[in-house]
């Protein structure tokens, strides 16, 4: 098969993370409203329909809405298109925010807004799993429209949240290019109280 139509097939048909397959068993919840911001090609918001959530799965680009809308046909999974910084969340609706390598695409202070706007969006009781960059990625000193942070810059933004796990990844790391980069990534697990 040609090198880009396997890429492609790839993107459209990986499983879910392992960080969300991991940690979904371990956060305590049984169903409600999840979030997914940057659904990609739709691969986590699949996961969790078929885990027994209700899914807003949000992206602004049109790959991303076709991907999504084509394999969670059938599912109870809302795909919505649009700027993920432009939408008002409602407060205290979602059992879980998911969100992995998508709000690093957006620069620090818009980041940081969002993030907030996510943890008042997240009931008492629910979680939140984040995948974000950090600083030793190879796009940190080219990128200053993109947000980078250090794991202590990032833990001190979930204050009166208890967190499960803050992990961090470095090393070579594949995109959906195939082209190999330095990557530097945290994973946060985290439950409102
Ligand atoms: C690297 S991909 C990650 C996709 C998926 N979450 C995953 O883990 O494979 C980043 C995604 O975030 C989306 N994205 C980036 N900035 C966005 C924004 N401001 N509003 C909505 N979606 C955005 C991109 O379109 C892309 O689908």
């Amino acid at each position: 098969m040609d090198r880009a139509l396997d890429l492609l097939q790839k993107a459209r048909t990986r499983p879910a993370a392992r960080f969300l397959t991991d940690w979904l068993p371990r956060l305590g919840l049984h169903g409600g409203v999840a979030l997914d911001l940057g659904c990609g090609s739709g691969a986590e918001a699949e996961y969790l329909a078929k885990n027994g959530f209700m899914v807003d799965a949000i992206d602004k680009s049109d790959t991303a809405v076709k991907y999504t809308t084509e394999r969670c046909q059938g599912l109870t999974v809302d795909v919505i298109q649009g700027d993920f910084r432009e939408f008002q969340l409602r407060p205290g609706y979602y059992a879980l925010g998911v969100a992995i390598n998508s709000l690093s695409f957006v620069e620090k202070e818009a980041c940081r807004n969002l993030l907030l706007s996510v943890q008042a969006s997240i009931k008492s009781g629910g979680a939140v799993l984040l995948g974000v960059f950090g600083p030793e990625h190879a796009w940190a000193a080219s990128r200053p429209d993109m947000s980078f942070w250090t794991p202590e810059e990032f833990r001190k933004l979930w204050n009166g949240w208890d967190i499960l796990a803050l992990d961090e990844y470095k090393g070579p790391w594949p995109l959906v290019s195939g082209e190999e980069i330095y990557q530097h990534r945290l994973h946060l697990s985290a439950k409102k109280r």
